[in-house]
């Protein structure tokens, strides 16, 4: 795959936030094809065919998801677009939404056609003031045209969509908090089953999706499942944008193919490390998924990949630490945010997150102790599997991994030996 697909903004010198300039590029072509050629459950076939597989971080498949809607419940189904990008590392969607909303726009139209909704909404991190604009701008234009509104493309169908912005919680992007929270409430996740699919917004069934997810929907029906699935790894293929942050040269969302070599991505896309400093680490999906020692960089960057090299592709936030990193802060500072995030709800959550803090705060500070480094491991497993989301398990799996691949670094740390990392470490209490 040679061409952009879902960056094309950046192969062309037209505003693509510009209705008129993106009518201009063949816009909206696919979405009246969608509308005027095909049944609501062909659509949900084609994306099935396609393995279009979400982008949100569990990597589940999109058109499953959709067939999951009850028919003839006599209730509304909903649409929501999740925009609410939070996880540290990750920063793919506001690319989308901020220069190229009508191809989300599309992708919304289509799902919510094939889903048989009549509303959509997109959750928007509150932080994204510019992408808010952005889409509010390109939905009035979009119903200028009627695309939007009643009578979509001329036809007895009505799709509008809605911009809710959030409040800037990270719970807020897990979908069963999305849609307490657009139902006016606190964030805070519900119990599965029922999956929003049955049980969704508003009592009703409801689909949630990520904005990468949606924006593939409109290429998968303007050039076929097969040309999807002609993109990297068939059992989870297409166009993706990785997130490359850290310690490299040019930092940014770059597109490659599913299963684009992890070191080519840092290497090739990123321009290498920053000048004399070698790979030490790579969280390869955001800060909630398990990290790899540079020796275990040599992997493709796909959903299947990534799970057999004990990690996960999650949201494909990739953050590369050189050899300068000291591994005990760095996860003091993952370990911080999760416990900021917690919702409360649960116990092993809320309290385990807690104690995940305070004794990385008490390790990095140099007066940490050996059984402290059992506690912490013991405290990470206890939360995993035991709560109402998986915000506890992304909490507890990069501690469990940090200590189990980079253990010499603790131990060095609760002995008060030097920092292994080759920086002035100043340790703070
Ligand atoms: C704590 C937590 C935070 C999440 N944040 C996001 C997010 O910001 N954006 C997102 O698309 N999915 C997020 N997810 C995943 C969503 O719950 C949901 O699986 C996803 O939006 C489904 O979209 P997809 O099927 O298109 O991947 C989060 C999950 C958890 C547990
Ligand atoms: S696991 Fe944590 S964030 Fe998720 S519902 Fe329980 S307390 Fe809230």
């Amino acid at each position: 795959m040679n061409e952009k697909v879902l960056l094309h903004f950046q192969d062309t010198s037209a505003d693509l936030t510009d209705i008129e300039q993106y009518l201009g590029e063949g816009g909206y072509e696919a979405t009246r094809k969608a509308l005027t050629e095909y049944e609501p459950d062909g659509l949900v076939n084609l994306v099935k065919e396609s393995n279009l597989r979400g982008r949100g971080g569990a990597g589940f498949p999109t058109g499953l998801k959709w067939s999951f809607v009850p028919k003839d419940t006599g209730k509304p189904v909903y649409l929501l677009c999740n925009a609410d990008e939070s996880e540290p590392g990750t920063f793919k969607d506001r690319e989308i939404i901020e220069h190229d909303p009508h191809q989300l726009l599309e992708g919304i139209i289509i799902a919510a056609y094939a889903i048989r909704c009549e509303i959509a909404y997109i959750y928007i991190r509150g932080e994204m003031a510019l992408g808010y604009k952005v889409l509010v701008k390109a939905i009035a234009d979009a119903r200028n045209k009627g695309f939007l509104g009643k009578n979509v493309f001329g036809t007895q169908l009505s799709i509008d969509i809605h911009v809710h912005r959030g409040a800037g919680a990270y719970i807020c992007g897990e979908e069963t908090g999305l849609i307490e929270s657009l139902e006016g409430k606190r964030a805070y996740p519900r119990i599965k089953p029922p999956f929003p699919a049955v049980y969704g917004v508003f009592g009703c069934p409801t689909i949630v999706n990520n904005v990468e997810t949606l924006a593939c929907v409109k290429h998968i029906i303007e050039r076929g499942s097969d040309w999807f699935k002609s993109i990297g790894p068939e059992g989870g293929p297409g166009p993706k944008l990785y997130c490359v942050s850290g310690h490299v040269r040019k930092p940014g969302v770059y597109e490659a193919p599913m299963g684009t070599p992890l070191r080519d991505l840092i290497d090739r896309y990123a321009g290498g490390m920053l000048p004399g400093r070698t790979l030490k680490a790579v969280i390869p999906g955001g800060s909630s998924v398990p990290i790899l020692r540079a020796e275990e960089t040599a992997i493709n960057m796909d959903f299947d990949s990534v799970a057999k090299a004990g990690s996960m592709l999650g949201s494909a936030g990739i953050i590369v630490m050189d050899n300068t990193t000291c591994m005990v802060r760095a996860l003091r500072t993952i370990t911080h945010f999760y416990h900021h995030e917690s919702c409360g709800q649960c116990t092993p959550c809320r309290e385990g997150t807690g104690w995940l803090e305070k004794l990385l705060i008490r390790i990095d500070s140099g007066v940490g102790t050996d059984e402290d480094l059992k506690v912490l491991d013991s405290v990470a497993q206890g939360m995993m599997g035991t709560t109402i989301c998986v915000l506890a398990d992304a909490a507890a799996m990069p501690v469990r991994s940090f200590l189990a691949k980079f253990a010499d670094e603790f131990e060095a740390h609760v002995r008060g030996e030097d920092c292994r990392a080759d920086a002035v470490h100043r340790r703070v209490a």
